[in-house]
């Protein structure tokens, strides 16, 4: 079996971080969401992986590389515009030839891995296997109808009035029939080509398609509150070890990792917490579910429940930070120039909350 990882798209949902780099490569609890995907995979047996790229292809090439260091063999494929999920699939077709392939969504997360999907669908003669999660908010995602034995009735994308509320995960199994449900299908109403609208396409013309419901969690990473919500959900699961330099006048409680060269001076840890490589906490407060990249500076501050992406730097800010999604290279601090004022440079879409 071959691996198809979408991680084309704007990311709008998660501007201004995105404007700048590509969504799938905001780290959740220290690690880009693509690189959990490349792992899920490769841990599912699949060594040979296509990647969809889009605009932001050179820094994804960048931070993937060819995949050694998965032991994995990547390719890339291009896609020239965000033309829909199963556009993105026609254009692999060379690519993944008459191969059985799983296809992830690059800006997904699931508990538990993939293995045992692929298992299933590998050892099978199903043309397609899908993978469905109840959710609060159908509306939100391609929905899938069932029978009263479990079978797939019908699947609809983005439906206003959701007949159940079992989403389709960023998850599918196919055979190269798909190619000709790709082919035949037509741009929805936003203009994208829906792998809903092929899997549907497959139902109708009697193809073997199944459903596998997860019980464990699943988070599409789009927006922000859902990046913090996998960090946390991560964070909780991770096996911690402290790797870095805690001196004596700290305080680490619960579940608490600190990667090597990062450094902890006089301040106090409660996990669920990573701290990433070379990053300094000097005087400090980091609360439950805080992820801390590498290279980064927190002085005289207190943070919970946040992403503070590499080389930022937060300095004796008086108020605690929380559900905060914080990028590269940001510098937060107390301004000592007369008169006090707050002073901002903020990118197109910042968010602010102040006291
Ligand atoms: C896409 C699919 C949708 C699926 C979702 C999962 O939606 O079209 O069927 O439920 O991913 O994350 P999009 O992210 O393009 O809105």
């Amino acid at each position: 079996m071959k691996g198809l990882i979408l991680s084309g798209g704007k990311g709008t949902r998660l501007y201004p971080i995105t404007y700048t780099s590509a969504k799938q490569l905001v780290p959740v609890a220290n690690k880009p969401v693509l690189f959990r995907v490349i792992e899920a995979i490769r841990d599912a047996g699949i060594t040979d992986i296509g990647i969809v790229v889009g605009d932001t292809a050179e820094e994804i090439k960048r931070a993937v590389g060819q995949g050694e260091r998965w032991g994995v063999k990547v390719t890339y494929i291009r896609q020239e515009a965000p033309l829909g999920l199963a556009h993105a699939v026609k254009i692999s077709q060379d690519y993944l030839g008459d191969e059985r392939f799983v296809m992830f969504l690059g800006d997904n997360v699931i508990q538990g891995g993939i293995s045992e999907l692929i298992r299933q669908f590998a050892e099978s003669d199903w043309n397609s296997q899908i993978v469905l999660k109840q959710v609060q908010h159908p509306q939100q995602y391609g929905i899938a109808q069932l029978d009263d034995q479990g079978r797939i009735v019908r699947l609809i994308e983005k439906p206003k009035e959701p007949p159940s509320d079992l989403a389709l995960v960023g998850i599918y199994m196919f055979d190269h029939h798909v190619f000709e449900a790709v082919n035949a299908i037509e741009p929805s109403w936003r203009g994208e080509l829906e792998i809903t609208d092929a899997i549907q396409w497959l139902v109708e013309h009697g193809y073997a398609v199944y459903p596998y419901i997860h019980r464990g969690w699943w988070i599409d990473t789009g927006k922000m509150e859902d990046l913090l919500e996998a960090n946390s959900l991560v964070l909780d699961e991770l096996e911690h070890v402290i790797a870095g330099y805690v001196d004596k006048d700290s305080q680490i409680n619960g579940k608490v990792t600190i990667e090597k060269g990062a450094e902890i001076i006089n301040s106090r840890i409660r996990g669920p917490v990573i701290i990433g490589e070379d990053s300094r906490i000097v005087k400090s407060y980091v609360g439950p579910f805080t992820s801390i990249y590498h290279h980064v500076l927190i002085e005289e501050s207190e943070i919970e429940h946040s992403i503070v992406m590499e080389n930022s730097q937060i300095l004796g800010i008086p108020h605690r930070i929380e559900d905060s999604l914080i990028g590269r290279n940001v510098v937060i601090q107390r301004s000592p120039i007369k008169p006090r004022a707050y002073k901002l440079t903020l990118g197109d879409n910042s968010r602010v909350g102040i006291l």
